[in-house]
């Protein structure tokens, strides 16, 4: 039995269903009522809380868990004692880098560290961008023809999430204990590039509006607390971190190549009606 955080967003979502596509029996933290394929049964609980899902953990061999929240020391001690075997941490990209001060890098950080102390098994996936943050875009494809795009010159190989969950679902069965899967996605393609095989793939003439540094940073900072605003421009600004390259890992772990940008926009057009 498996535990699936996040499981109503992208990452822990294809996870479920992975799982589910496997059928192989999965649980669910959510905090509101959704649906679930068969075989998944929920269990309510605030991530920030260990102790609201702690009966949860009962017969569970591994979680998948997400970084960035409060008390998750108890979370894993509560999952030692339940006999949990391993956590398939999901991590992040920018712990490539040592530059822990970053405030992204810094959460995931703290997190990994946290499952390493615990003595509970571990992998940590530490993935490009996600295809599903291509929903950033969802307003303005609705409000017109035009994108603005932040960072238009920096390619990144992003990764459809149900790879991700995929090599997730390969690690609570296969070992990789005590390994970094660093996960990118098939090509690096630039935000412009993006743009075009998004309105390609739903049928719209989209341009792409590439936005200065300066607009970037405004947007950012609009959107979002100063520390995260700074971090993303710090990766795809000053260049901190790496999500051009492309490597073959989700093809070693799953089997199969990975999914493509185009697969992601065929799946989820529907979305941008
Ligand atoms: N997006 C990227 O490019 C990227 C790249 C590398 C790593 N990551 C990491 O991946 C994580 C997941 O990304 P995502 O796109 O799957 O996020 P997402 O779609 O926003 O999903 C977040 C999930 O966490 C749940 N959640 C949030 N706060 C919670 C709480 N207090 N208690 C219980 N559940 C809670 C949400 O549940 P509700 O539905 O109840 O809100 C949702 O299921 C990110 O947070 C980041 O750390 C992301």
């Amino acid at each position: 039995m498996i535990l699936v955080t996040g499981a109503t967003g992208n990452a822990g979502g294809a996870v479920v269903q992975s799982l589910a596509a496997q059928g192989l029996a999965g649980r669910a933290v959510i905090r509101s009522e959704t649906a679930l394929p068969d075989g998944i049964e929920p269990v309510y609980g605030d991530l920030n809380q260990p102790d609201s899902f702690v009966d949860a953990l009962a017969g569970v061999t591994g979680i998948f868990l997400l970084s960035g929240y409060d008390r998750v020391e108890e979370l894993l001690g509560n999952a030692v004692r339940a006999g949990v075997r391993k956590v398939v941490l999901l991590s992040s990209s920018s712990l490539d880098s040592a530059d822990i001060s970053n405030a992204v890098a810094a959460y995931h950080h703290a997190a990994e560290e946290a499952v390493q102390a615990s003595g509970l098994e571990w992998t940590f996936l530490r993935p490009n961008s996600f295809m599903s943050n291509t929903l950033r875009w969802l307003d303005q494809v609705r409000a017109g023809d035009v994108i603005r795009v932040q960072f238009p010159e920096v390619p990144v190989s992003t990764i459809h999430p149900r790879d991700i969950a995929d090599v997730a679902v390969r690690a609570f069965q296969d070992g990789h204990d005590g390994e970094v899967l660093r996960l990118t996605g098939p090509v690096a393609l630039t935000p412009l590039e993006q743009v075009a095989i998004l309105g390609a793939g739903i049928g719209r003439a989209l341009t792409a509006y590439p936005m200065s540094r300066s607009e970037t940073h405004d947007a950012l900072h609009a959107s979002m607390p100063p520390q995260y605003a700074s971090a993303i421009e710090g990766f795809f600004g000053d260049g901190t971190i790496d999500e051009t390259s492309v490597n073959g890992t989700v093809a070693q772990v799953t089997g199969r190549a990975p999914r493509t940008l185009e697969d992601w926009v065929r799946e989820n057009a529907g979305l941008f009606a």
